[in-house]
């Protein structure tokens, strides 16, 4: 299958300039517009745009808003990442996964859990996409290892005996079997999962709380430092910069953070 647009930069090995490793980290962090309406998405979508390249879209925002909110953001020039967490017989996952793709979304989530059956059926949608040459760039597929929102005790309570970083390993080995390359993990399970992809691997982390910021429902967390250290590829950040009483500046401080940590070179493997 044909790779996608690169998604996933490498890290700067020299030292740069700090505004090139401040450009840098732009193109890793993805704010979550968990809103609950189109017209409160445009309008952080407006107050970020200078600051913020991509913008993920979930849940709650496309259930409410439906696939019209995704237009305005693609025709501003800006990635949009749908956050849709699939899982679903194959047939089904197939059929949502080239919906998505036809909205010109770049990146788009599926729950690992489903199984390789799905994920490999999500895989061959995408490839006959590309075979039938009906669009130039496919969307990344990211699957999803274990919610960054569960502990142990969470993890236990769905009936699952291992840890948290034990179940996140399990799936990733099998999506990688099933021929993925991105995966969506927390901070905690990043470092191993990327000891698994290797630098190829799309690895996009959840469950960033800058120090001082409110936690949330969040458990397995770390900040935007530590993660892009760990080996992320791409941060997602919701509540601190959309909740924050100046978004623009929320987001800049984060990209500060990033660029620092930039500086020093990641993990390879
Ligand atoms: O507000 P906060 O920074 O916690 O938002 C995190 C975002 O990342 C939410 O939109 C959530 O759905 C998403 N997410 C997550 N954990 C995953 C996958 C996605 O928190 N494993």
């Amino acid at each position: 299958m044909p790779i996608p647009e690169r998604l996933n930069p490498t890290f700067a090995s020299a030292r740069q300039p700090v505004v090139d490793l401040v450009k840098e980290a732009r193109k890793r962090l993805i704010v979550a517009l968990d809103v609950p309406d189109a017209a409160s998405a445009l309008a952080l979508v407006a107050e970020l745009e200078n600051t913020c390249q991509w913008f993920k879209v979930g849940l709650e925002l496309f259930i409410a808003a439906g696939p019209a909110v995704i237009k305005p953001l693609v025709a501003r020039g800006h990635s949009v990442f749908l956050d849709l967490k699939l899982h679903d017989i194959p047939n089904t996952v197939a059929g949502a996964v080239r919906s998505a793709a036809a909205l010109g979304v770049k990146m788009m989530t599926l729950h690992a859990a489903g199984g390789p059956a799905m994920l490999t059926a999500a895989r061959a949608a995408l490839e006959g996409i590309a075979e039938r040459g009906e669009l130039e760039k496919l969307p990344e597929l990211l699957a999803v290892t274990v919610l960054t929102s569960m502990d142990q005790a969470q993890v236990k309570a769905v009936g699952l005996g291992r840890s948290p970083g034990e179940q996140v390993e399990l799936l990733a080995r099998m999506g990688l079997e099933a021929g993925m390359r991105g995966f969506v993990c927390s901070p905690q399970e990043v470092a191993r999962v990327r000891s698994l992809t290797g630098p190829e691997g799309v690895l996009v982390v959840p469950g960033i709380r800058p120090a001082g910021a409110a936690i949330g429902d969040q458990k397995r967390i770390a900040t935007p430092a530590e993660a892009l250290r760990s080996g992320a590829s791409f941060l997602v950040v919701g509540r601190p910069i959309t909740q924050a009483s100046d978004p623009a500046e929320a987001a800049e401080a984060i990209l500060r953070e990033m660029a620092e940590a930039l500086e020093a070179p990641a993990l390879e493997a």
